[in-house]
């Protein structure tokens, strides 16, 4: 018989497309539990919504009575645990709501999961956890200390280390991925890929923060959904696994290849005040889910750029309903006003 699995999240971004790639590879059942804060989004679901297989329940992953019910009312066997604050530059703006949903919110998942002997608990982490690297350091790995720098990431690595705690003093059968930047269909115009993309369309300015040589790895967002079933079926309890792109890109060069690609100019890029702490470089080693979990991520940075150019031209109400113009006027508050930091 098929089973149920729970996604907390699911409105989100990576969440939507989890639960859209599950409902067409797998014959799982899926609950969605999501707050529907700012980043979540229903419409990110709509063409799965009459799916039989398919529930969304409204609520907070922190609301324990909720949680149980939700275990029981649907019999879930397993978790995937996408729901967290997820945006860096809100996190230094304020950390509470990061520890409330990321650490406090994942404390309620473990003692319920627990309580309700469910058989996998995939807890959705980053990379981010492990801090930043020099040029020439090597890729993270699974071994790489917590390092992490932003409150975001601080509280990250908090729920890191509560899933570790559930494995190792109560025998839960939970696995911690980490996972590089993603990008792809319905990601929050806040983060960079989308917003650069919205912002082109509308030939507004992009905001790049200070030199924009930081470097990210990026992941096409079906691969990392492809990663996180791959844990749930064939990794091993108690263990991390490592997902990236082998991807690594400047972020000037990314912003840069969105124009091109769009056919608007660099004129658009405008430097502005660097983020407070930013980490300077992220490169993932996924050699070990590679090897253990028969996965690697197979889209291109090229591909998968493309393809999300295209999902973005093609959803501009999408984007419009999106862009109500709240985070605008949010960033505005946090930081002030801009000003160029590097004239070119
Ligand atoms: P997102 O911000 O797009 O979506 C988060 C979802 O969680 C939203 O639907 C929101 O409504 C929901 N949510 C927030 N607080 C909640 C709460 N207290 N209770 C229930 N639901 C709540 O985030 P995303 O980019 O889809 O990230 C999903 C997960 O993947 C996160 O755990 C994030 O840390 C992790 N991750 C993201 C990336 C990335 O590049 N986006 C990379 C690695 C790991
Ligand atoms: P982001 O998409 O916020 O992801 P993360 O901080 O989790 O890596 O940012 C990606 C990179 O792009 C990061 O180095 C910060 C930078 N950035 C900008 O330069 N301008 C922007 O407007 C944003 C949102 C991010």
């Amino acid at each position: 018989m098929s089973k149920t699995v729970l996604v907390t999240g699911g409105a989100g971004f990576i969440g939507s497309n989890l639960i859209r790639w599950i409902l067409s590879n797998r014959d799982w059942r899926v609950v969605n539990l999501d707050a529907l804060t700012y980043a979540g989004n229903l419409a990110n679901l709509r063409d799965v919504e009459s799916d039989q297989r398919y529930r969304f329940v409204h609520g907070r992953i922190e609301d324990a009575a909720l949680v149980h019910a939700v275990l029981e009312e649907h019999r879930i066997e397993g978790i995937i645990h996408c729901a967290a604050e997820s945006h860096v530059d809100r996190s230094i703006a304020a950390a509470a709501p990061f520890i409330e949903t990321n650490v406090r919110g994942t404390l309620v998942l473990l003692e319920a999961a627990r309580q309700h002997g469910i058989e996998r608990f995939i807890h959705v982490s980053t990379d981010e956890v492990y801090g930043t690297l020099g040029p020439d350091d090597p890729p993270f790995t699974e071994e790489s200390p917590l390092a992490p720098n932003s409150p975001y990431a601080a509280s990250k690595a908090g729920a890191d280390c509560l899933v570790r705690a559930f494995v190792h003093t109560y025998g839960l059968p939970a696995i911690i991925t980490r996972c590089s930047n993603n990008y792809g269909p319905y990601q929050f115009p806040e983060k960079l890929i989308p917003l650069a993309i919205a912002n082109a369309l509308d030939e507004q300015p992009i905001p790049i923060y200070g030199d924009g040589r930081q470097v990210r790895d990026w992941i096409y967002v079906t691969d990392h959904c492809r990663g996180l079933v791959a844990a749930y079926e064939h990794g091993r309890i108690g263990q991390t696994y490592n997902f990236g792109g082998r991807s690594e890109r400047r972020n000037i060069d990314v912003v840069r290849a969105i124009l091109r690609l769009l056919g608007r100019p660099d004129s658009l890029i405008e430097y502005v005040a660097d983020r407070p702490g930013h980490d300077r470089r992220y490169a993932i080693d996924c050699s070990k889910a590679e090897r253990e979990l028969a996965w690697r991520p197979c889209v291109t940075f090229e591909d998968g750029l493309a393809e999300t150019i295209a999902w973005y031209q093609n959803n501009r109400a999408w984007v419009d309903a999106v862009r109500s113009g709240e985070y605008r006027r949010y960033y505005e508050q946090q930081y002030g006003s801009r000003h160029r930091t590097v004239a070119r």
